[in-house]
């Protein structure tokens, strides 16, 4: 886009078509810096609202900027997926929120990578559809439908842990919270719900890179994403720094892309 200040209605046209076909876009700032302030004028432009702050992140804990964004970057802090380098396993934004709660969440790089950090998209409605559709694994597939089917907790602060399905249909379309990162507990819906495992199972063999579900990027600096977190998963590859330490801005928010 040429200037956030003024994105035309042509470019919001095409940010949302592409949205809404591929469940994510990216795009390229062409004249802005790529900050919180340039984060949050594409939102107001887009009627995203104000950014989402999970109540479970205080101020205090310092991961959330006073702009409701984050900075996602290696320094002395603690939240173990914000604070590391290593790879991050997919998954939907909002560990422990109702599925279907935050429906859009935008990262803007600021400073990429040297080696490594290339985002991973997985469509996971389209994954789970594509179960559905098929005959042999329907009966299978609905098992993510569970109330149980996936427990995910916080790994930062007091363990706050949220358990609900995996996928919903609600207003006559799939909803996802499907994830694999590090908050997810899925040996304890392997125990409570039948076929979980089986129906597991199905949808990871489908998480590989010549999958029509799966797409790896490497979001160069002033480049972002737009996802629909409610229906994409999304992960990150390990990086290694060299000069500079990479940096992306994160925002939240409860409205769709429309
Ligand atoms: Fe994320």
């Amino acid at each position: 886009m040429q200037s956030v200040k003024q994105i035309s209605d042509f470019e919001v046209q095409e940010l949302v078509r592409k949205y809404k076909m591929a469940g994510f876009v990216v795009f390229e700032l062409l004249n802005d810096i790529p900050d919180q302030n340039t984060l949050l004028l594409i939102s107001k432009r887009l009627n995203l609202g104000k950014p989402f702050v999970p109540s479970i992140y205080s101020s205090t804990q310092k991961i959330y900027e006073r702009t409701g964004l984050n900075i996602i970057k290696v320094n002395d802090g603690s939240h173990r997926a914000f604070q590391t380098n290593n790879d991050q396993k997919i998954h939907c934004d909002g560990t422990i929120e109702v599925l279907g709660k935050i429906k859009t969440s935008i990262l803007l790089c600021a400073i990429p990578a040297a080696v490594g950090g290339e985002t991973i998209i997985f469509n996971s409605v389209a994954a789970f559809y594509d179960l559905l559709e098929n005959d042999n694994s329907r009966y299978i597939a609905s098992s993510l439908l569970d109330m149980q089917a996936l427990k995910r907790v916080a790994v930062n602060g007091n363990n706050e842990e949220y358990i609900g399905p995996a996928f919903a249909i609600k207003n006559g379309e799939i909803i996802s919270r499907f994830s694999l990162d590090n908050t997810c507990d899925w040996d304890y819906s392997f125990e409570n719900v039948k076929l979980l495992k089986e129906a597991y199972a199905l949808l990871v063999d489908t998480i590989v890179p010549n999958s029509p579900f799966y797409i790896e990027t490497k979001l160069k600096c002033s480049q972002g994403i737009i996802m629909a977190n409610d229906k994409i998963s999304h992960g990150r590859k390990g990086y290694i720094d060299k000069y500079f330490k990479r940096e992306m801005i994160r925002g939240l928010f409860e409205k769709d892309l429309e």
